[in-house]
């Protein structure tokens, strides 16, 4: 049975949901997630950046599945930071994703205007346009300060993590809010390195499972909210399918050995200001 976890604002959020970017729009993307949701995945995990919000939409209708069943996430971009401005983007971001509302709404990036952004995200919970509002990728001071600014405290923090970079800091940071870990990079990106690390293929054999299933599970135990993306129906599959065992103490505190301190995302406050550059999404 797959596992929910109450968030700081009294939501119930599937622990395990399916990631969408870099999935083309289209056919692509519509079709990893009504793969996902006649499967049984529950959660889907967006951004307005990604590109694809129309197709996700368009598979949640088909799959027939009650929309209420069904948790979606989507993110802003700084481009639709700022009071008045936000509000817009939100009905836009609804009109993509052809539903009345989101359930998590998050800043996509730490720059702009986010504290402007926030107030409107707040009026959007209040109205029931969104249910449930966090951050992503906030860990500089920035993560402080809008914390210590809100009013709704943020549900969720979304950043890189996994065995490798498993953010005990930044959980740390973050406890006092309520907030949970959301993983991006779950698997290393797809890491060869981090997947074929010996501990794993040693548990893996033990529990007759993949290498990369023992790094969900092991996210799952961390209580880290979790969305691998996959295009491949059977990574998909095996992907979900890890609620049917337990990794003890033990082997947890062995995982926890391995971390490296390593990204697979490297970049500095300044360099990732400057990458991000004025591109904007299209509506
Ligand atoms: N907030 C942010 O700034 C941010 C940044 C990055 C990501 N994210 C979110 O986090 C999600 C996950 O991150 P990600 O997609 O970059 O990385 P990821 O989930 O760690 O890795 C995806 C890669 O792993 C492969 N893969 C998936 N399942 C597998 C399996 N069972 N066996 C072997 N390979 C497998 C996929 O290829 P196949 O398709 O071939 O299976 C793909 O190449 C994203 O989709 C997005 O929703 C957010």
């Amino acid at each position: 049975m797959q596992t929910y976890l109450k968030l700081n604002d009294g939501t119930e959020i599937p622990q395990f949901g399916l990631g969408v970017y870099q999935v083309p729009e289209g056919e692509m993307t519509y079709n990893a997630v009504l793969d996902a949701l006649k499967m049984g995945v529950r959660h889907i995990d967006t951004a307005h950046a990604y590109q694809n919000e129309r197709s996700v939409g368009r598979a949640v209708r088909a799959s027939g599945v009650p929309r209420k069943e069904i948790w979606i996430t989507s993110k802003l971009w700084p481009s639709e930071y700022s009071e008045g401005k936000t509000e817009k983007a939100i009905e836009k971001m609804l009109a993509r994703l052809d539903t009345d509302y989101i359930d998590l709404l998050l800043l996509h990036q730490q720059f702009g205007d986010y504290i402007g952004a926030w107030k409107d995200m707040q009026k959007a919970v209040r109205a029931g346009k969104v249910r449930s509002i966090g951050i992503s990728n906030f860990e500089s001071e920035r993560l402080e300060e809008i914390c210590e600014f809100a009013e709704i405290k943020p549900s969720v923090l979304q950043v890189e993590c996994h065995p490798y970079y498993p953010q005990n800091e930044l959980k740390k940071r973050i406890a006092k809010y309520g907030t949970v870990i959301e993983s991006w990079y779950p698997i290393g990106h797809g890491d060869k390195g981090l997947i074929s690390e010996p501990l794993f293929t040693r548990l893996a054999e033990k529990y007759r499972k993949s290498n990369v299933q023992i790094i969900l599970r092991w996210h799952i135990q961390e209580g880290n909210i979790v969305f691998p993306k996959t295009t491949n129906i059977q990574h998909m599959r095996d992907n979900f399918d890890i609620f049917d065992f337990e990794l003890t103490a033990e082997e947890m505190a062995e995982i926890k050995k391995l971390d490296y301190h390593k990204r697979f995302y490297n970049m500095t406050l300044e360099q990732q200001e400057a990458s991000l550059g004025s591109w904007q999404p299209a509506d």
